[in-house]
């Protein structure tokens, strides 16, 4: 299958930004200039503006996902939501495995795992991320981390679920740090996973997985990112949080 073939993805990550007056606002901005997108769009936004993105998305283009979800279906876990409170509500995706979670809250392999298994079985499509630090990267262990990451995530995960999953590599040294990979570098890295799954999982199913670049994308190096022939679409942090902008990385994915 060619890239061509592929469904190309821009989703936004709003992480801890905007609170529902805030996100009705930014998404009443975005509709209009998104709307003519000849890609999938998402916007991932906290919890608490969940509700309103919802309402305020429905009958556009874009889809609404959250940023994180819990593995257990339900109980004493104080504050954490789970994938099927998520899907009652109404949301389509979930980010999962975000390196913010993974070096703030602890989040590891394994748990990535559980809660994307979760996610999977609630009905919600997972955006798993995978990305090497910067000290992994000069030790030049990149491809065995995020081959790692990828495998332990995707454990128990079927082929036939692997249709409902994006992955995102996201080095984290680009992550917020104006610091973008070279577009070769993210093709080379979003291959080498593809490598993984076809591994796991046969050439047609790697070939049929959209694979986005997210870390420090913006309008002005997405053509050339997005141009690639691993790289399926992006994961937008701050730039997601101008409607302009994220709107001119939407067009250059077409
Ligand atoms: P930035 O685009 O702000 O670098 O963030 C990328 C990211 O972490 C998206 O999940």
């Amino acid at each position: 299958m060619k890239k061509e073939c592929r469904a190309a993805v821009i989703a936004g990550n709003w992480k801890m930004n905007c609170g529902p007056a805030a996100a009705a606002k930014l998404i009443e901005e975005l509709k209009p200039l998104a709307e003519d997108a000849d890609c999938g769009v998402i916007i991932c936004v906290p919890f608490v503006d969940l509700q309103t993105a919802i309402e305020a998305t429905k009958g556009s283009n874009i889809h609404v996902g959250a940023q994180n979800c819990h593995w257990a279906e339900s109980g004493a876990f104080t504050a954490e939501i789970s994938a099927g409170m998520l899907k009652e509500l109404g949301v389509e995706y979930v980010i999962l495995g975000h390196s913010e979670r993974r070096q703030y809250f602890g989040e590891t392999d394994v748990t990535v795992n559980q809660r994307l298994r979760a996610a999977l079985n609630a009905g919600l499509k997972p955006i798993l991320c995978v990305g090497e630090v910067l000290e992994q990267r000069e030790q030049g262990v990149t491809e065995e981390i995020v081959r790692m990451q990828t495998k332990i995530a995707l454990q128990g995960v079927t082929a036939e679920e692997m249709k409902q999953i994006i992955i995102a590599y996201e080095p984290v040294w680009a992550i917020g740090t104006g610091k973008t990979a070279t577009a070769d570098q993210a093709d080379e890295v979003c291959g080498q996973i593809r490598k993984v799954l076809a591994q796991l999982y046969g050439e047609s199913c790697a070939e049929a997985t959209t694979i986005q670049y997210g870390g420090s994308m913006k309008p002005a190096n997405a053509k050339e990112l997005l141009g690639k022939v691993h790289v399926d679409g992006g994961l937008i942090g701050g730039a997601a949080l101008k409607a302009a902008d994220f709107a001119a990385i939407i067009h250059a994915a077409q």
